[in-house]
C-alpha cells in the first residue's frame, strides 16, 4: 500500500484493526458535525502565496514551556494506544522522542506511567482527568511527578462522556459487546498476535497499578460512565495547581471567556480542543474558535490548539490563526494502527516536510513569523 498522507494511514489502520477499535478512533459525537468541521474548517483557511524571498533556510523549532521541540507538534493524548498497536503509548512516545516532540500519554492508557516514562529521553507530559476518586488523582500526580513528567495537561471537557454512536454499533458498547469483539479480533489476525496476545495486559495501566488490581479494556467504558465528575468546576483544580510543580495547561477550551478565565487561575497554557469532535456536537471547531480566543488572551498564556490537523500545511494554517504549538490526534494514531512506531516516525517526517513547504511559499523563516500576516483577508 502506497503511504503518502493521513488519508492513506487512514485506510490502512481500517484494514488492520477490529471495526469496534477503529470506530472508536475515527468517530465522534451525535452526527459527527463538528468531527467533519475541524478537518473542513482548518482546510478552508487561505494562505498569501509569497514568492522570491531566499528560504533555502528554515527552521521549525520553537521553545515551549522552557523545552525545544523541533516542530510546533506534540503528541494529543489519546486513551487506549495500547490497544491499537502492540504496547502502542511506548512506541509513539519513542517515535515523538526520536523527532523531537513531546508526547502526552492519556490518564486511561493501556500502558502506566512507569512503562513508557523510562523509554525516552525527553521529559514526557501527561494528561489527567477529573475524576471522582480525588485519590487516584492525586496518586497519578506523584507517580507523575517521580517519573520526570514535565507538563500537566488537565482535561476538562469531559465532565462527561460524549454521545458517540458508532461505538453502540461497533461492539465497543452495546448488546454482546464481547462477544461481538471476540469475533471482530479473530478475523484480524494480524491485529489479534500483535496487539491481542503479544500486548497484553490489556489493562488500564494507571488506573490498575492505582487500584492494585486490573481495570480491563471490559470495565473501559462502565469506569468512564461511573468515574467522571461532572460537579468539577474551577476551585476544584487549585490543589493540583499548587500541588503541581511544572507547567499545567487546560485542553477544551473553546470559548475566550473561559480562556481568560484559564488565565486568571494561572495556567500557562490552554489547550484550543473539542476533543477531536467526540463530545458536545454542533460547537465551533477549533479552527474557528481559535481567532477570538487568541484575541483574548494571546501572549498572557501559551495557546495549543487540536482537533482537525491532518498535514503539515494544517499546522501552520493553526499557528497562522493564532497558536503558539499545535497537538495532533488522529494522525498518529491512525500511523501507529498502521505501522507501529515507524508508521509515527514516518508521519512526523510528513509533517514536517508539508510544514517546510508551506513556510516556503508564504515566505517565512522561522515558527515566530507565522502569525494572522499570512491570512488571506476576505473582502
Ligand atoms: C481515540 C481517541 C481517544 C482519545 N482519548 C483522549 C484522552 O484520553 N484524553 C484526552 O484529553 N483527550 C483524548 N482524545 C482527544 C485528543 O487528545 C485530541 O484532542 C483529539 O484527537 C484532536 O483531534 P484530532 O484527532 O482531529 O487531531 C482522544 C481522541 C481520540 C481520537
Amino acid at each position: 500500500m502506497i503511504i503518502s498522507s493521513t488519508t492513506d494511514y487512514r485506510a490502512a489502520a481500517q484494514k488492520r484493526l477490529p471495526p469496534f477499535l477503529f470506530h472508536y478512533i475515527d468517530g465522534g459525537a451525535y452526527a459527527e458535525k463538528t468531527l467533519g468541521r475541524n478537518v473542513s474548517d482548518l482546510a478552508d483557511v487561505a494562505l498569501r502565496q509569497r514568492v522570491l524571498k531566499d528560504m533555502s533556510k528554515l527552521d521549525t523549532s520553537i521553545e515551549l514551556f522552557g523545552e525545544k521541540l523541533a516542530l510546533p507538534v506534540a503528541l494529543s493524548p489519546v486513551g487506549l494506544t495500547g490497544m491499537y498497536a502492540r504496547r502502542g503509548e511506548v512506541q509513539a512516545a519513542m517515535a515523538a522522542d526520536k523527532k523531537g516532540i513531546p508526547f502526552t500519554l492519556s490518564t486511561v492508557s493501556v500502558c502506566p506511567i512507569e512503562e513508557v516514562a523510562p523509554k525516552i529521553k525527553r521529559p514526557m507530559w501527561f494528561q489527567l482527568y477529573v475524576l471522582k476518586d480525588r485519590g487516584f488523582m492525586k496518586n497519578a500526580l506523584e507517580r507523575a511527578q517521580a517519573a520526570g513528567v514535565s507538563t500537566l495537561v488537565f482535561t476538562v471537557d469531559m465532565p462527561v462522556p460524549g454521545a458517540r454512536y458508532r461505538d453502540a454499533h461497533s461492539g465497543m458498547s452495546g448488546p454482546n459487546a464481547a462477544m461481538r469483539r471476540y469475533l471482530q479480533a479473530v478475523t484480524h489476525p494480524h491485529w489479534a498476535l500483535d496487539v491481542g496476545l503479544m500486548g497484553r495486559p490489556h489493562t488500564l495501566g494507571n488506573i490498575s497499578t492505582y487500584l492494585g488490581k486490573n481495570v480491563s479494556l471490559e470495565d473501559y467504558m462502565g469506569y468512564l460512565g461511573a468515574n467522571f465528575d461532572p460537579s468539577i468546576s474551577w476551585s476544584d483544580l487549585e490543589w493540583i495547581r499548587d500541588f503541581w510543580k511544572g507547567p499545567m495547561v487546560i485542553k477544551g477550551i473553546l470559548d475566550p471567556e473561559d480562556a481568560k478565565d484559564a488565565v486568571r487561575f494561572g495556567a500557562d497554557g490552554i489547550i484550543v480542543s473539542n476533543h477531536g469532535g467526540r463530545q458536545l456536537d454542533g460547537v465551533l471547531s477549533s479552527a474557528r474558535a481559535l481567532p477570538a480566543i487568541a484575541d483574548a488572551v494571546k501572549g498572557q498564556i501559551k495557546i495549543l490548539a487540536d482537533s482537525g490537523i491532518r498535514n503539515g500545511l494544517d499546522i501552520v494554517r493553526m499557528l497562522a490563526l493564532g497558536a503558539d504549538c499545535t497537538m495532533i490526534g488522529r494522525a498518529f494514531i491512525y500511523a501507529l494502527a498502521a505501522d507501529g512506531g515507524a508508521g509515527v516516525s514516518n508521519l512526523l517526517d510528513l509533517l514536517e516536510k508539508e510544514m517546510r513547504v508551506a513556510m516556503t511559499l508564504t515566505s517565512v523563516k522561522n515558527v515566530s513569523e507565522i502569525t494572522g500576516n499570512l491570512l488571506v483577508k476576505e473582502g
